[in-house]
């Protein structure tokens, strides 16, 4: 019965240590993102099927072989999002937000789901932080999320992790490109894989991202993206970068970087970090000036990025990050009668109004069991309740790590506590 206790393949739980850190960063991402002015929205866990087959495009690996679709008992065919962005866009049109001030900022925490390989940094159920900037053409909208993403990892106090940018172009010049690329791929289709064959005709742009060997070689030797620039989307390009420059911020423009995902035009990037593995693109993103209104909305530039926190996790761990964390349980109160348990029953209560974390006995234990419980979980204080101390209203309270005490009054309890974390006593 292994499948009772064991989480499917490429899921992972996530226990009170590791989810406490993750709220820290996560804390910190929307922190950073309120910052430039981005304010969260939720959207569904799934959606129609037909929103990803548009959005994110039909040809695409994510479509074509990773979603997670099923008919659901009413018929309909609907699908575990495979990413962020299409249901944020969805959520923009149907609510009409286009109809509120421009450029709307918004982001989001989600879960993301994608039938794939499962390695290290590559899950079936990951988690992503993602901003979408709707109704900016400009390219100070592409270099506000760069410089905010580039921000996310200053704050968390990571290094080494790189910025490559390119140019895809726009719905004018990749025609152009699209011709190049198929007649290229005509001569050497007999080394294509079958899902590359059938994409030559449909969508050549995507064999430069398949992951399979023999395309991979093959795309290695294709035309270049950025030779095929027309003049606007030069200058937009060009503007990026002169942005990325007055903010400092170091990048290398990769014109291989054309990501998997059908919607982008013009600017797309990555954050790279040697600290991965093969897995190394922790942040990717771009433009998409024709989502929007490919969805049925209005025509709506926009742009934004999406951060793998699984990966962002690997990366914070590989580079030792402590991240600020105040102790768990910031005093234990060990009664040893009854009465003293129902005093220590109040006294957490009063502790609890004041947002800090008291725990008491729920099991009976003896005062040794008790504080023996207190060390393992951590507790920054203990106090001993007896007959003696309520007689006497006051306590002993021990700092754990040093074994420093002090007194507290029972009828300043909270006071006292607070004092002492903040080491006043
Ligand atoms: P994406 O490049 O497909 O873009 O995913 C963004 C990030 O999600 C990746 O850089 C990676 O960190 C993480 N990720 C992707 N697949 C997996 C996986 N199987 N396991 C673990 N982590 C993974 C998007 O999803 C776009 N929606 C980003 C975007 C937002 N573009 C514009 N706006």
């Amino acid at each position: 019965m292994a499948i009772l206790t064991k989480a499917p393949r490429g899921t992972q739980d996530m226990l009170p240590d590791e989810s406490y850190g993750a709220k820290i960063t996560e804390d910190i991402l929307l922190d950073v993102a309120a910052s430039y002015g981005y304010r969260e929205i939720r959207t569904p866990v799934f959606e129609h099927t037909e929103l990803f087959q548009r959005g994110v495009g039909e040809t695409t690996d994510v479509v074509q072989k990773e979603m997670y679709t099923f008919t659901d008992n009413g018929g309909r065919s609907v699908t575990l999002r495979p990413e962020g962005t299409a249901g944020a866009v969805r959520a923009f049109i149907e609510h009409g937000l286009f109809n509120e001030p421009m450029p709307q900022r918004l982001c989001y925490f989600t879960s993301c789901y994608r039938y794939e390989k499962p390695q290290a940094g590559r899950l079936r159920e990951f988690h992503q932080f993602g901003v979408e900037a709707f109704g900016s053409a400009g390219a100070a909208q592409d270099a506000e999320i760069i410089a905010l993403a580039q921000n996310i990892f200053d704050r968390l106090g990571l290094s080494g992790i790189r910025l490559e940018i390119n140019s895809i172009g726009c719905k004018n010049c990749r025609p152009v490109y699209r011709d190049a690329l198929k007649a290229y791929f005509k001569d050497n289709i007999g080394s294509l894989c079958d899902t590359c064959k059938g994409r030559l005709e449909t969508n050549p742009m995507r064999i430069l991202d398949c992951k399979s060997p023999e395309c991979k070689a093959i795309a290695a030797g294709a035309p270049c993206v950025t030779d095929y620039l027309c003049d606007d989307c030069r200058a937009h390009f060009a503007e990026v970068q002169e942005q990325l420059d007055v903010l400092d911020l170091p990048y290398t423009v990769n014109p291989g970087i054309v990501r998997g995902l059908d919607y982008y035009t013009r600017t797309v990037f990555e954050f790279i970090s040697d600290d991965l593995g093969a897995q190394s693109t922790v942040l990717g993103g771009g433009r998409y000036d024709g989502l929007v209104s490919e969805l049925g909305g209005p025509e709506t530039p926009a742009c934004g990025f999406a951060c793998g926190l699984e990966r962002l996790r690997l990366i914070l761990a590989a580079q030792g990050v402590e991240l600020p964390r105040k102790p768990d349980v910031a005093v234990y109160i060990a009664p040893m009668t009854h009465e003293a348990l129902l005093r220590a029953v109040t006294l957490c209560a009063e502790v609890r109004d004041e947002g800090l974390c008291a725990l008491t006995d729920t099991v009976g234990r003896s005062l040794k069991a008790q504080m023996k419980y207190a060390n393992k979980i951590g507790a920054e204080f203990t106090v001993v309740l007896g007959e003696t101390e309520l007689a006497e209203g006051k306590a002993v309270l021990k700092r754990m790590s040093d074994g420093k005490e002090a007194e507290i009054g029972l009828d300043s309890f909270v006071e006292g506590l607070v004092a002492a974390c903040l080491d006043e006593v």
